[in-house]
């Protein structure tokens, strides 16, 4: 294997010493670059990006292309999974993702395979191999997943959801059914990370987007609990490293002490957590990736540069941060505002580690 030029990310994932803060974006491939479009265009929609190692390989470099990032996201989806489970989906222009058939009943869940992804998924595989193959060692490659409560919330309501009324009676109503489906799926996300690891992915993050609208109780006993059980099942060693794996629930600011007891190696915090409250709470046992509100490259390159330098202040000096989005890029930020954001980043965090 080609040895790694950048390992910024990876060392402050395992809060080991670094000359600065590495920086990605969540979501950094994607519709707010015009050579995005254009590739969608040309591959016809965005599965067919998914779907083509050329394709999926071409997006994820894009970004990298223009911004001194530290590390690639493999261009894919975590609506994978349950499309591999035969649920059918699609994406209506404007509408988000939908599937043809739902999740409701007990027979439903028991009818549901679990994933393997060397038969059901190996164009996933074969997209991180041809991108690590691309990458050439120029900076680490993230492997991802949805994690199973969030995968079941699209499976359940056919697709995204405001209120979450299906998937919420079923645990209400029929919790050990929802803990059969919550299981394959934990079962199926091992297995699809793992061949990820296995084809080249040197870090992975499982995204808990809807984690934070359970209950305090619910969290614990339906989405962290799945969480754990992978995070006991991921290979944490591969080409003579350790892969890190990054915990990501979406609102989770009151849950970071159980989060960080999983063993996992990082979370993920959005922007409704103070990051030097965080990394005072949790600190000592893992590093913390985000936490900027993806909103903020609305503002002017000097209000966006302004914020980086207050939240680079607010974790303080020494390694275990990797910055970041506290969620996804937005479809309708200029590209020009990413590059203020991540120069920023570049040029005001190196004193933070001296
Ligand atoms: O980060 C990256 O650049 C890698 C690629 C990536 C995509 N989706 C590409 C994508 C990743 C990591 C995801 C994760 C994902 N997908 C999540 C978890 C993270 C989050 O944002 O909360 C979720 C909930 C999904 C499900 C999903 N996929 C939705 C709700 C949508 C439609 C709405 C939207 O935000 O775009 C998608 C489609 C999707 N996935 C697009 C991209 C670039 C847009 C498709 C297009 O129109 O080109």
């Amino acid at each position: 294997m080609t040895e790694l030029k950048n390992d910024r990310f990876l060392k402050a994932l395992l809060r080991e010493p670094v000359d600065r803060t590495p920086i990605w974006m969540m979501r950094q491939a994607g519709r707010y670059l015009p050579e995005y479009r254009a590739s969608r265009a040309t591959a016809g929609s965005f599965m067919d990006l998914c779907m083509n190692a050329d394709f999926a390989c071409e997006v994820t470099m894009q970004p990298l292309e223009r911004y001194p990032l530290d590390a690639a996201i493999l261009f894919s989806d975590i609506l994978t999974i349950p499309d591999a489970m035969d649920l059918g989906l699609y994406f209506e222009t404007g509408e988000g993702p939908k599937f043809k058939k739902v999740v409701r009943t007990e027979a439903d869940v028991d009818a549901l395979p679990i994933v393997n992804t060397a038969s059901d998924l190996s164009y996933v595989t074969k997209a991180v191999s041809t991108i690590r193959h691309e990458l050439n060692g120029r900076v680490p490659l993230i492997g991802f997943s949805g994690s199973p409560w969030t995968l079941a919330t699209y499976m359940v309501e056919g697709g995204s959801s405001k209120d979450f009324r299906h998937v919420k009676a079923m645990m209400y109503n029929q919790p050990e059914v929802m803990h059969r489906m919550l299981d394959k799926l934990a079962l199926s996300v091992i297995d699809y990370l793992n061949a990820q690891i296995m084809a080249g992915a040197q870090a992975v993050q499982i995204f808990d987007t809807w984690g934070g609208v359970l209950s305090h109780a619910a969290y614990q006993e339906f989405s962290l609990k799945y969480m754990q059980q992978i995070v006991d099942g991921l290979i944490r060693e591969h080409e003579g490293r350790r892969v890190p794996v990054i915990l990501f629930t979406k609102g989770a600011g009151q849950w970071l002490e159980s989060m960080a007891n999983t063993g996992c190696d990082a979370l993920g915090i959005d922007w409704t957590t103070d990051l030097g409250n965080a990394r005072a709470r949790v600190g000592s046992k893992v590093a913390l990736q985000g936490n900027m509100d993806p909103s903020v490259l609305y503002a002017s390159p000097k209000r966006i540069r302004e914020e980086v330098a207050s939240i680079l202040a607010s974790y303080g000096h020494g390694t275990g941060q990797v910055f970041n989005l506290g969620h996804g890029i937005h479809q309708f930020v200029d590209p020009e505002h990413a590059k203020a954001f991540i120069e920023a980043v570049v040029e005001l965090s190196p004193q933070y580690h001296k």
